[in-house]
Formats: C-alpha cells, structure tokens, sequence
C-alpha cells in the first residue's frame, strides 16, 4: 500500500493533505501512517505459513506506544533491548509471554524487572551474562528461560554499521563453541535452556544470507538435541530489508516465508521473527520548511527548520532518503540542491545533488521512509526541540508525541552553588 500520493500536486496521507495538517501540528514534524503499519504487519504475517510461530516487533526501529499498541493488536509480540522498552511494551499491554530481551549489556536492574515479569525468554550474548543471569534468578528464587545468540559468521546488511552476525562483530556467541557454551547453559542452576537465536543483521534484500542463516541453526538445533538440550524455540531475529531508493529490490516478502517452512518447518519449534524496519520504515515521512534558499558558486542549499537532531540516518549511515516537495515540484525549472538543517556540522544534511523542481522559502518538503530508526534515535542537540509525531487514519489524525520545549529542556540541567 502506498499511502502517500499527491492529489491535485498536493501531497496526501492517506486522506489528508499535508498542509493542511502542518497549520495545526508546528514543523517539523514525524508523520505516519496507520494503515501503511497495519498493511505491512498482515503482509508478513499472511506470508508466514508454518504452523507455529510468533511476530515479536522489534521495538527499537520505533517504541512510540501507538506503533507498538497498533502491532501488539493485530498479534504481535515484542522484541526489547532495554527496560525502557519493555516497560513501554507492558505499558499497551503485551502479553509477557510474547516478550524476547535481547541485547549485549543487560544489567542487573534489568534482569530483575525482566524476572519478575515472567517474559518469555532472554536472549544471551555472552557467557558472563549467562552466568550473572543464573545468579540473579537464583536469587530471586527461579530458572530464567534462555537462548543463547549464536553469531553464525555470516556478511549480511547494506551498512558496516548494521552488520551483527560476522565473527568480529560484537554480538552473540561464535557459533563454533554453541555446543560447549549449552553444556554450561545446562549446568547452572539459575537457567533453563528454551531455545536458540541469531539476528545477522539490517535491511537485507537478499534471501541468500537468512538462508545460510537459517540453516546453521537447524544444524546447530538438531545437534543440541542429541545432546539432550531441550530446544523448542528458534528466534531467527529481524533484517528484513524495505525499499528506500527507486532502484532498491525490497525483499521478496512470500520468498522469506517459504524459505522459514522450508528450512524450518520440521523442528517441532516455534518460530520467533523479528522485523523492526520492515514494519516501521516506510510508514512515515518527516514534514520540514524551507527556511531559506542560499545560492553559492557552488551550491543551491535548501535550508530547513529539521536538523539531524531529528533525523540523523543521512549523517550516521549516508543512508539515502527520498525527499520531496509537499506541493508537486514544478517541472518547469529543475535544479540541484543539497538539502540540509540549521545545526552547525557539516554532516547536517538530508540529501545532496539532489534534482528538484524550483523551491521557494516557505515550502515544505517531505522525506520519506522515516518510521524505522527515525524519531528514536533523535536528540536535544543544539538545545533543539524534540519534535511531534502523528498518526493518521484515513482522514483523522491524533499527536502521538508531545514536542517537548527547550524551557523543559533547560529546565534538567542543574547548578551547583559553587560555580
Ligand atoms: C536482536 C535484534 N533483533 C531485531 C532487530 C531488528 O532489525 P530490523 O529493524 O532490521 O528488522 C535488531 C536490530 O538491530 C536486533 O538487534
């Protein structure tokens, strides 16, 4: 579904138009849409055919509540890396038993919570982890249920920086010593061996690496079971890529679930997925002013009131976003800008060389495919503002984010009378 579409050279959301909704909401402003989630979340789902299985949003790529309430409702679980997400995925009423903690460094705080939530299982990353987990849980009077992260040695991931399953990257356990490190798994009395799990990495489009993936698992389930371990949960992580340029080949979203039948189908397991991005990404565009327009020798910039407080993808990754113009671009006069915030870093920019329609001051530009690793990974940078987020159904739409104001931002810092 695609639910951003221009209509008389206006550009929509779904039923609404976006100017009209930036003379209520202040730009800038993150803007997504409810049917697009929903649309993506029915899609996976209807390609998944084995017989049991369980979506457990991975609720980094975006832990607004109303994202998070809008999976959890159509079955969803949640995939969390912190206590902060997992008391936002209790919060809109995730069931405990769809819960996965993931993530390299939990800490005792954590576990505790998590414990005394009685999630469905801890992914572990380390043998150091696996030990302090078993003492906690020992203390507290129980087993805690555990996979193990098995990090397969495989290259997947469009980025350096969103790579996780190669031998050098800093997650799971080398899958060459699995076998030793569930003999441990089972030898501590705080721990109860529930399954196996890796994640390779982000926006893969290819089947291929989740291939080799998944069959590392299968291999390293059904000799784990030899060896008596009771696995009977397999959490095959998230990556699935989406389609960020023109050109890209989102992954072939039937393929994938055909692949975990195929692959999978006869381990008796239940299969946890995943996806973040997948879900979220192309949900959203971020709704941004044209401040002013400055011509150099060398460069027409277009200077916006977003900055990359707010959206730092292009910085962090190079990550290319699409980014339009909110009132069709006229065709007549195409020139090349670089679009950047008002933050003082170079590396303050959305696109660059980018062809478009002439731009006057005043205007507003819509980037796109913002849902996934957008908003969560903004900051107060600059003492900026952190901006709204809106949710639109059809032809309503409802602040999923209050902006939060410098003053209140000011307001945390403290000083102490010496100074
Ligand atoms: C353990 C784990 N699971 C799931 C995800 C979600 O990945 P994606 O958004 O690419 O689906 C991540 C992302 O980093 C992750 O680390």
């Amino acid at each position: 579904m695609n639910s951003f579409n221009y209509k008389n050279g206006e550009l929509y959301i779904e039923g609404l138009n976006i100017h009209s909704i930036a003379k209520e909401v202040r730009t800038p402003f993150y803007c997504y849409s409810f049917n697009h989630l929903k649309d993506q979340y029915n899609k996976l789902d209807q390609s998944i055919t084995l017989g049991n299985y369980q979506i457990c949003y991975a609720v980094k790529s975006n832990s607004n509540q109303s994202i998070i309430k809008t999976f959890s409702k159509l079955g969803s679980g949640a995939d969390v890396v912190s206590i902060g997400e997992l008391k936002r995925a209790l919060e809109v009423g995730i069931s405990p038993n769809k819960i996965v903690f993931s993530g390299v460094g939990k800490s005792l705080e954590e576990m505790q919570f998590a414990i005394n939530n009685n999630i469905l299982m801890f992914n572990i990353e380390s043998i150091s982890e696996l030990r302090r987990l078993s003492d906690e849980s020992i203390k507290l009077n129980t087993k805690s249920p555990v996979s193990l992260r098995i990090n397969p040695d495989i290259s997947a991931g469009g980025n350096e920086k969103i790579s996780t399953g190669k031998a050098e990257d800093k997650f799971g356990i080398d899958w060459r010593g699995a076998s030793e490190s569930y003999d441990l798994a089972g030898s501590l009395p705080g721990i109860k061996i529930v399954g196996i799990d890796a994640h390779i990495g982000s926006q893969i489009n290819d089947l291929e690496p989740f291939e080799k993936s998944f069959d590392r698992l299968s291999k390293i389930t059904k000799s784990l079971r030899k060896k008596g371990h009771e696995i009977n949960i397999l959490d095959v992580g998230g990556g699935l890529g989406v389609k960020y340029h023109p050109d890209d080949r989102p992954l072939d979203i039937e393929g994938y679930g055909k692949l975990l039948s195929e692959k999978l189908g006869d381990l008796d397991c239940k299969i946890i997925i995943e996806p973040g991005r997948f879900l979220t990404a192309n949900s959203a565009i971020l709704v941004t002013k044209t401040l002013y327009i400055k011509n150099t020798d060398s460069n027409n910039f277009i200077i916006v009131d977003a900055a990359m407080n707010d959206f730092i993808r292009p910085t962090l990754y190079n990550a290319y976003h699409q980014v339009v113009s909110v009132k069709e671009g006229k065709k007549d006069t195409v020139l090349k800008y670089d679009i950047v915030g008002p933050v003082c870093e170079s590396g303050d920019f959305f696109r660059k060389n980018i062809k478009m329609g002439s731009i006057e001051e005043g205007d507003l530009l819509a980037i796109k495919s913002v849902g996934a690793y957008g908003s969560v990974l903004s900051s107060n940078y600059n003492t900026r503002p952190s901006i709204n987020e809106i949710l639109v159904n059809n032809d309503q739409f409802e602040i999923i984010r209050d902006r939060v104001e410098v003053e209140e931002i000011i307001k945390r810092d403290k000083i102490p009378n010496w100074i």
